[in-house]
């Protein structure tokens, strides 16, 4: 029975694009030093009062328009985020009140980067077993609320004061992290394809929580009484902690690993795969992927220096551009991969 397929695709990003020297008057960093370090040239921060429900709705109307469906004909959504609009409830049934069409399933998945594989199994997994023909598959962050520096209009460029000491000292503890995420969504529109040997092929996703000290956020859970406090927020535990040398080996030997799992487990080439489509965390990270597979540069798609790390969003953008460009073709076959908070990690081979 042939798996899911991407029948349309759309993505949004919120406000203007916020290049790496505008970062360097709110915190101790170098537009030169990013650059070099992660591929990023700039990034989009979601404004005060919007949240990952509104950037995904945007998105989510470009991808019905681009597959020509309307949005009452989407019978099931699957919303993955780690910037929530609210702790609860998830912000996948905000998202459909506002696209028009509450009632519709939301199930929100809470797999950071790494949610498109895992989002992509769990939606070949609904309309296999027939209870959706029509899935949203949707990625969406705004970040902007755990940025370590308050002054947003230093930052754009709006006021000509300098950074207050302490607020700069804060932000520049925190430069690692920060100079890393942008805000966005993506949006996938998902059908079985209607070919066998089309559509979704495989997908193979692993998670070890043992890791999830690498990336994750201390304040605000729920096993403290009560679970968050002015105290916590003096002590920044708002703002994720990060190993990101750790991270870096994990990424660059799990994401290979489960690369080629995959791929021997589908009977495929790695040859064969005419397009990658990796998370987007690091342009570092994904060149020694590709070399760890052996795979040439032009096979490996990438967007980061545009938007940054947007998480859960940084696939679906980046399908929204291979597709809208020509650059991924019906036939084509694909490799999703991606690792994340968790952490999480998986891969997904589409021939679409
Ligand atoms: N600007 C200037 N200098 C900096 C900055 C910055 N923003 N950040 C760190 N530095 C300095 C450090 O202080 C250090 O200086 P020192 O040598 O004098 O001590 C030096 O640069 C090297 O720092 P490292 O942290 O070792 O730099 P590294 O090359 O490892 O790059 C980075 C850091 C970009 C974070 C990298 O480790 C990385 O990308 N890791 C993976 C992160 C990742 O994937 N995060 C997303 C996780 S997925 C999810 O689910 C959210």
């Amino acid at each position: 029975m042939p798996g899911i397929t991407i029948v349309g695709a759309g993505s949004h990003v919120p406000g203007p694009p916020v290049p790496n020297a505008a970062l360097t008057r709110v915190m101790d960093t170098d537009a030169e030093w990013i650059r070099k370090r992660t591929g990023i040239d700039q990034r989009h921060f979601a404004p005060e009062g919007v949240g990952c429900s509104d950037l995904a709705v945007e998105a989510s109307r470009n991808a019905l328009r681009s597959a020509g469906i309307a949005a009452e004909e989407v019978d099931y959504i699957v919303f993955a985020t780690m910037t929530p609009d609210y702790l609860f409830p998830g912000s996948g049934g905000l998202m459909g009140a506002k696209l028009g069409i509450p009632g519709v399933p939301a199930l929100d998945i809470r797999q950071q980067c790494a949610a498109m594989p895992f989002g992509l199994q769990v939606a070949d997994g609904l309309v296999a077993a027939g209870v959706a023909e029509t899935v949203l598959l949707v990625g969406a962050e705004a970040h902007a609320g755990f940025m370590p520096w308050d002054d947003w209009e230093l930052l754009y460029g709006e006021s000509d004061g300098k950074a207050e000491a302490g607020a700069y000292d804060r932000a520049t503890r925190h430069r690692g992290l920060a100079v890393l995420f942008g805000d966005g969504a993506g949006a996938l529109v998902l059908r079985r394809h209607p070919l066998a040997g089309h559509g979704l092929i495989d997908s193979l996703v692993h998670s070890d929580g043992n890791l999830a000290n690498l990336i994750y956020i201390e304040g605000g859970g729920f096993r403290r009484r009560p679970y968050w406090s002015p105290q916590m927020f003096e002590e920044e535990w708002h703002i994720p902690r990060m190993e990101g040398r750790e991270l870096f080996k994990h990424a660059v030997t799990k994401l290979p690993s489960v690369v080629r799992e995959l791929c021997r487990r589908a009977n495929v080439a790695l040859e064969d795969v005419d397009q990658f489509v990796p998370h987007q965390a690091n342009d570092r990270i994904n060149n020694a992927v590709r070399q760890a597979l052996r795979v040439p540069p032009e096979k490996v798609a990438g967007n980061i220096a545009r938007y940054g790390n947007t998480s859960g969003a940084t696939i679906p953008i980046l399908m929204d551009e291979l597709m809208r460009e020509g650059r991924v073709r019906e036939g084509d076959l694909l490799c999703f991969l991606a690792l994340g908070s968790g952490l999480h990690w998986g891969a997904a081979l589409m021939r679409l």
